[in-house]
């Protein structure tokens, strides 16, 4: 890479995903002089559009696919290169791209993102959503499919099975319950008769129910009774284009070839054993099982399921191939590079935001990291202020953002929206849990610490976001209050405000 007629920016971002689009914003606006490129794999970017702060935590906003032309009129002094990153040599601060051009950088910001987990490589029959051209093959291969299999459980699954039409789902889930990386056993069991239901029901008159989750790892729920008051103690590949986001099944039908409309069986707490091949297939016992489907999936519990295709969708694993080589950054466990409360991986003058990265900062007691479109934002605007503090040496702390986890998002057509440990991440058996729930309307769950609100769930139009997220952040000593709380008849509002 000793070329030298090397172009030289003043700072150089990789990804046109929401991460690294909003810290070329940031950096733009804040330096107008500043010399910067964005590095982008895609021919598209990602922007935030119809930015709404809901509260002082909570942020809504519709992501759009533009051209990239768009940002460069906006900033002058941008430059937009199409083209993969191949490789970096932090020594040298540069970086090639697979076309062969070599660009210095002063700072660098990887927002590569993520791609999906696949389940095996290499199998047509297995499909993974990550970007649009993934979502649109996703669509054309179910137009034609009376049978699918979903293999996961996070948002991308639920989002997927509830959307579904006209084609049977069977949803292999590796926990007891479903959603297990946004909800508890009783919210789950909350939202499962959508899934049965085509039309949704007749709100039923409220109830709380008094649950005990045992076995919390797994989720599981042990009783689910009608109660009025409960308080329980709980114990327990790399050239893709830019992720999905909230919404990105609208404008696609998800239409199978059936006439039926909703069709989902859930297999529980089990996991793919075996993908077989049509050549494996030919000699094996389980092909009488799988009649003539296409492709046939075999699950830990033993069941046996032919279908058209599986979709793979078990997570992300962060894009860092093409920058780990001949570098020393730390990586952690989950994949992601390691970056400090300044959003600086253990490279100097490398910095990474969104899926790509690890928050490896302490976090705040009511803070965790979920790799969410208003994560990638957040951090993509702090890497952008911290990088422009650095270079005009001004001071820079952590942002608030980083203070109270939370998330708004829509399941199975509720408004769903997640506050601090709103699952009691861990916590361990030191919190208690407030339920509140209406059939059909609306599921609230406080999980509280030491007498004090750590998190909560809130399905459904319940308008008590607000004042909870309040109360989680003045820390406010709640045991006065006792199961009121969550009393319908007494507007907690009017205690607090
Ligand atoms: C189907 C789906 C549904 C989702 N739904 C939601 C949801 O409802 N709510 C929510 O909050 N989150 C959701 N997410 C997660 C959310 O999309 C991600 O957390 C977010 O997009 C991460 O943004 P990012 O900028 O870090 O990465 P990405 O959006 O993945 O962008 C990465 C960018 O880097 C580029 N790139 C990658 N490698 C290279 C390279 N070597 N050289 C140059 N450029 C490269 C890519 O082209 C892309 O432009 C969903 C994700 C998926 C896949
Ligand atoms: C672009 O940068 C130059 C200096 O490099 C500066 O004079 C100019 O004002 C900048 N353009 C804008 C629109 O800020």
């Amino acid at each position: 890479m000793a070329d030298k007629n090397v172009k030289t920016f003043q700072f150089v971002i990789v990804g046109g995903g929401i991460a690294g689009v909003t810290c070329v914003e940031q950096l733009s606006s804040q330096i107008p002089s500043a010399d910067v490129a964005l590095i982008t794999a895609g021919p598209h970017i990602k922007a935030v559009a119809n930015y709404k702060q809901v509260s002082r935590a909570l942020e809504e906003f519709d992501v759009e696919e533009r051209p990239s032309s768009v940002l460069e009129e906006k900033f002058p002094n941008l430059t937009v290169i199409h083209s993969p990153v191949k490789s970096l040599d932090t020594e040298s601060h540069s970086l090639e791209t697979t076309d062969g051009q070599v660009f210095g950088y002063e700072k660098l910001c990887i927002c590569s993102g993520g791609r999906p987990k696949l389940l095996t490589q290499d199998n047509p029959y297995v499909l993974g959503i990550r970007d649009t051209d993934s979502a649109q093959e996703f669509q054309k291969r179910l137009s034609k499919a009376r049978r699918i299999v979903v293999v996961g459980n996070g948002g991308i699954a639920l989002e997927l099975v509830y959307e579904v039409e006209g084609c049977e789902v069977i949803w292999a889930v590796k926990d007891k319950a479903i959603g297990n990386t946004f909800f508890d056993a009783g919210a789950a069991q909350f939202l499962i008769p959508s899934l049965e239901a085509s039309k949704p029901e007749v709100a039923a008159p409220c109830k709380r129910p008094r649950y005990t989750t045992e076995d919390r790892a797994a989720g599981s729920l042990h009783t689910f009774t009608a109660d009025r008051h409960s308080r329980v103690h709980d114990a327990g590949p790399q050239e893709s284009g830019s992720a999905l986001g909230p919404d990105w099944h609208e404008g696609i039908v998800l239409r199978g070839a059936e006439q039926v409309s909703r069709r989902v069986s859930v297999e529980y707490h089990c996991e793919v054993e075996k993908i077989f091949t049509s050549e494996e297939l030919l000699n094996s016992p389980v092909k009488s099982d799988c009649g003539s489907w296409p492709v046939c999936i075999l699950l830990t519990n033993g069941k046996t399921f032919g279908c058209d295709f599986v979709v793979s969708a078990t997570g992300v694993v962060p894009n860092t191939e093409p920058f780990l080589h001949g570098n020393t950054f730390a990586v952690a466990d989950d994949g992601g590079l390691r970056v400090d409360d300044h959003m600086r991986t253990s490279e100097s003058d490398v910095y990474a935001a969104g899926d790509v990265c690890t928050a490896c900062w302490e976090h705040s007691p009511l803070w965790q990291q979920m790799r969410l479109w208003t994560q990638a934002r957040q951090m993509g605007w702090y890497a952008g202020r911290c990088m422009a503090a650095h270079v005009l040496s001004e001071k820079i702390e952590l942002d608030f953002c980083f203070e109270l986890f939370s998330h708004i998002t829509k399941f199975f057509n509720y408004k769903v929206v997640l506050l601090g440990k709103f699952n009691g991440q861990g916590l361990g058996s030191e919190h208690e849990l407030l339920v509140r729930c209406t059939k059909g309307q609306e599921y609230v769950k406080v999980v509280l610490s030491n007498g004090r609100m750590v998190g909560a769930v809130l399905i459904g139009e319940t308008d008590l976001e607000e004042t909870f997220e309040n109360l989680i952040l003045n820390q406010m000593d709640l045991t006065p209050y006792g199961e009121d709380l969550l009393n319908p008849n007494i507007d907690i509002e009017d205690y607090f405000d």
